[in-house]
């Protein structure tokens, strides 16, 4: 049986943790932690998320409050609410939601975000910062699979992690972060994507595999190395009857062929999911001017 990466565990950890140094710190004066997030439009595993973020928040004592945007939102209009949320200087953190509907400009709208309260980790400066092993903050869901795996003892230095990926939100800042020599880096990494050839045949060599690809259990038991480490971050809503909201989440990984051959794997849901919440609120606190080790 292979080790369950408990990531709903060790997220409660580091929540309780954060909990007792805001409290600490603001005794001695600092100001309470504040996290704005905007989302638009109505798109519900977003409105999933977004709870999640704001149920960490005020366990921990997070200041939180999400501004819900029409759809038909302008880049224009986009652009004024997150100024207004740049200037507010009770403001720690801003997070705009994506996906963004298809008539916004992404990457015009990281690039919006003040750097300093870029708690996502997407505005080019911030990127920058991170490339060259100076990050400001951590990319949260890519930081989280880090901290999920050196909390059990798996570091991924001297490994081959194979990540297949290649999104700016998880695999592009995994497998810079993996690779950069630190901690939590200095692992030998293979990004594959949707035009790699034969994605099995390097999925067997990997020491440490991360499917972050959004397609229900693509990865078979017989894609996987005996002993090999799994993380999984895909989140895929599959229809279940049985369930009283009709589906269930499952990961890119059919979990129990894989489970069957990894020495140790995370689950969907409780392993990856909730690590990015607990490290994103680790951000808002370092940003904040919190010590947060
Ligand atoms: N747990 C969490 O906190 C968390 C956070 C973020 C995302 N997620 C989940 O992780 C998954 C990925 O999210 P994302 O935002 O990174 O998605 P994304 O932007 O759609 O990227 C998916 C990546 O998978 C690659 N891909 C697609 N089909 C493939 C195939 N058949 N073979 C190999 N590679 C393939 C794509 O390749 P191309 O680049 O060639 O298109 C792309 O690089 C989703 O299920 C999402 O819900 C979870």
């Amino acid at each position: 049986m292979a080790t369950i990466l408990d990531g709903k565990a060790l997220s409660e950890k580091i929540r309780a943790g954060l909990k007792e140094k805001l409290d600490r710190q603001m005794s001695r004066g600092l100001p309470r932690p504040f996290l704005t997030t905007m989302q638009v439009g109505g798109y519900l595993p977003s409105t999933v998320y977004i709870r999640a973020k704001q149920r960490a928040c005020e366990e921990i004592g997070i200041g939180f409050r999400h501004y819900k945007l029409p759809e038909e939102t302008s880049m224009d209009q986009l652009r004024e609410a997150v100024s207004e949320v740049n200037q507010d200087s009770s403001v720690h953190g801003l997070l705009v939601q994506s996906p963004l509907p298809p008539h916004l400009d992404e990457i015009a709208v990281q690039r919006m975000v003040k750097p300093e309260k870029d708690v996502d980790c997407f505005h080019p400066e911030n990127v920058g910062l991170l490339y060259i092993g100076q990050p400001r903050f951590q990319p949260c869901t890519a930081a989280g699979i880090i901290e999920l795996l050196l909390a059990y003892g798996y570091d991924p230095a001297g490994k081959h992690a194979v990540i297949v990926g290649r999104s700016v939100i998880v695999g592009r800042p995994l497998a810079v972060m993996m690779m950069l020599k630190q901690r939590g880096g200095n692992a030998t990494v293979t990004v594959c994507h949707s035009l790699t050839r034969d994605l099995p045949s390097i999925t067997r060599r990997a020491d440490v595999l991360v499917p972050a690809i959004g397609a229900a259990e693509m990865i078979r038991g017989d894609w996987v190395k005996e002993g090999a480490i799994v993380v999984d971050v895909g989140i895929n809503r599959v229809p279940d009857a049985s369930k009283k909201r009709g589906y269930r989440l499952v990961g890119d990984v059919a979990f129990g062929e894989v489970e069957a051959r990894a020495e140790a794997i995370a689950p969907v849901p409780g392993g990856v999911g909730p690590m990015t919440v607990a490290i994103l609120a680790t951000n808002v606190m370092r940003s904040a001017g919190f010590d947060v080790g």
